[in-house]
């Protein structure tokens, strides 16, 4: 007698999507050749497939595009009563979710993730945005009572490749919403689903250059910083990077807002409902491969719960199911790049030789593509490279604690400050551990949750700025004390 279903393959078909063979620079409302003359491959990460040939723009392209950022800023876009601007982002959010499918192939296409997740999360998400900051467009003056609400002018964005269209949304909603315009640079490794948006923007009818599109890697997104037309400066990424533009932007008097690495602390206490903390766990650094600045990559449990949740855990990692990105069963993808694999490979290799002890379920993985099997350390000490760097990968590490002050003090102890999860059955322990733990983000029996309405952002070396809600606003306005 059979003992365990098997899975059957169930592919979502790619045919929805029709890529183009090569791509130029989104500039004041069409496609352009780049000036650079420099295109490189964006490829399937799952397969190690060429995509597509993407533009790698210079500085010249940099320089037209934020030029035709700014005359669409001065011509048009700020001079537009703020209920028309509204009536594009309802538009380009309702063809977001007409567009839903192709979207979500495309996503996880090109950047290696579970179709499931494509599907449920990021594009959803994404829409949920846009229809968001289109309700404030024209009610900027009760979102700040009293200080005259005014549009800084042209906003650079820089963003990641673990969510590419939902950062994007991020971005640009709030943005365009405040009556600024765009230029935004998608990662080098995740650029097609922004090139996508170009023609969300085009059916939407936009007017040109309040949003363009350019790509290419580091070198791109170091000229945006630098060129001086730019008033605001949006990035999401790496903390060094985060860093480095903080430097570059001294004395400019440009705006920035940073929203940089992680490494939060899930804290399960021994009066959690463990069959759903244990859920939580694995939603919190499984999802997205652990490619998220979110992520509960530190585990801390009650001692007294330990081997239970240990126990459950590895049961849990054992029905996991890794591979092909577009297979709807599936729940842990690709990894991005062959950059962050190595970068994963050589944190768990530290974790070895430091002491930890490693576990990883059985698991084949594909031959050809990027790919790394859902892992988890215990006897994890606080020094330890695993406990204290950002991995972004799908790799938890476990700590234990005895008190709620000695979790306090455990899961503050970090340069980084963005998000904490804690699992509890007490209400006021939820409220009086959300008072003391160091984070922008806390959720309290669940994780990783998102909505358009809450505020999200970091303490400490995770930045500074709030993307959503009524905060995520506040970037985009300069405001008058009247
Ligand atoms: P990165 O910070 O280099 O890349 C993020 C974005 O910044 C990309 O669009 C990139 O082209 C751009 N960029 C790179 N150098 C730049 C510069 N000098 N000036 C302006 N823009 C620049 O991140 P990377 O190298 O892809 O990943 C390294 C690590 O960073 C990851 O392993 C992870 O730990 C962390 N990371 C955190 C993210 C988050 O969501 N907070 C997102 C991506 C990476
Ligand atoms: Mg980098």
């Amino acid at each position: 007698m059979a003992t365990a279903w098997d899975y059957a393959p169930a592919p979502e078909s790619r045919d929805i999507v029709r890529l183009q063979e090569r791509y130029g620079l989104f500039i004041g409302g069409k496609f352009v050749e780049p000036l650079s003359g420099e295109r490189y491959t964006t490829i399937d990460p799952a397969r190690e497939e060429p995509l597509s040939e993407v533009a790698q723009a210079n500085k010249a392209d940099v320089d037209r595009a934020v030029k035709a950022a700014r005359g669409a800023f001065d011509g048009t876009w700020s001079k537009l009563r703020p209920s028309e601007r509204a009536k594009y982002l309802f538009r380009i959010a309702r063809i977001l979710q007409e567009r839903a499918r192709e979207f979500a192939v495309l996503e996880s296409l090109n950047g290696g993730k579970p179709i499931r997740e494509s599907r449920d999360v990021d594009v959803p998400l994404a829409a949920a945005h846009f229809f968001y900051y289109a309700g404030w467009a024209d009610k900027l003056e009760y979102a700040f009572p009293n200080r005259k609400p005014r549009p800084i002018g042209v906003a650079a964005q820089i963003i990641p490749w673990n969510f590419p269209l939902l950062m994007l949304a991020w971005k640009i909603a709030p943005a365009l919403a405040a009556g600024n315009t765009v230029v935004l640079k998608p990662a080098e490794t995740t650029p097609l689903s922004a090139l996508l948006f170009c023609d969300v923007l085009r059916q939407a009818e936009l007017p040109p250059g309040v949003v363009n599109i350019i790509t290419g890697d580091g070198r791109t997104g170091a000229e945006m910083v630098a060129h001086p037309g730019v008033d605001k400066i949006a990035f999401t990424g790496s903390t060094e990077v985060g860093k480095a533009i903080q430097r570059t932007l001294a004395g400019t008097g440009k705006r920035l807002t940073l929203e940089l690495g992680g490494k939060a602390a899930n804290i399960i206490f021994d009066d959690a409902p463990l069959d759903q903390a244990v859920e939580g766990i694995i939603n919190g650094i499984y999802f997205n491969q652990g490619h998220v600045c979110c992520a509960g990559s530190r585990l801390l449990v009650q001692e007294s719960i330990y081997e239970a949740t240990i126990a459950k855990l590895k049961r849990r990692m054992r029905t996991l199911r890794v591979g092909d990105p577009l297979d709807k069963n599936t729940d842990v993808g690709a990894i991005n790049s062959k950059q962050q694999l190595d970068k994963i490979a050589a944190l768990v290799q530290s974790g070895v030789d430091e002491g930890a002890e490693i576990y990883q379920p059985p698991c084949k993985l594909p031959e050809r593509g990027y790919w790394f099997v859902p892992t988890v350390f215990t006897n994890v000490a606080q020094s330890y490279r695993i406990a204290q760097e950002e991995i972004f990968g799908p790799v938890l590490s476990v700590l234990t604690f005895r008190t709620p002050d000695e979790a306090i003090e455990k899961a503050n102890n970090t340069p980084y400050g963005l998000s904490a999860g804690v699992w509890t059955e007490k209400g006021s322990r939820i409220l009086a551990m959300a008072q003391k733990l160091r984070a922008g983000v806390i959720w309290a029996n669940t994780y990783n949750r998102f909505d358009p309405a809450s505020p999200f952002g970091g303490y400490k070396e995770s930045g500074f700025g709030r993307e959503g809600g009524r905060h995520g606003l506040e970037a985009y306005v300069a405001l008058d004390d009247a």
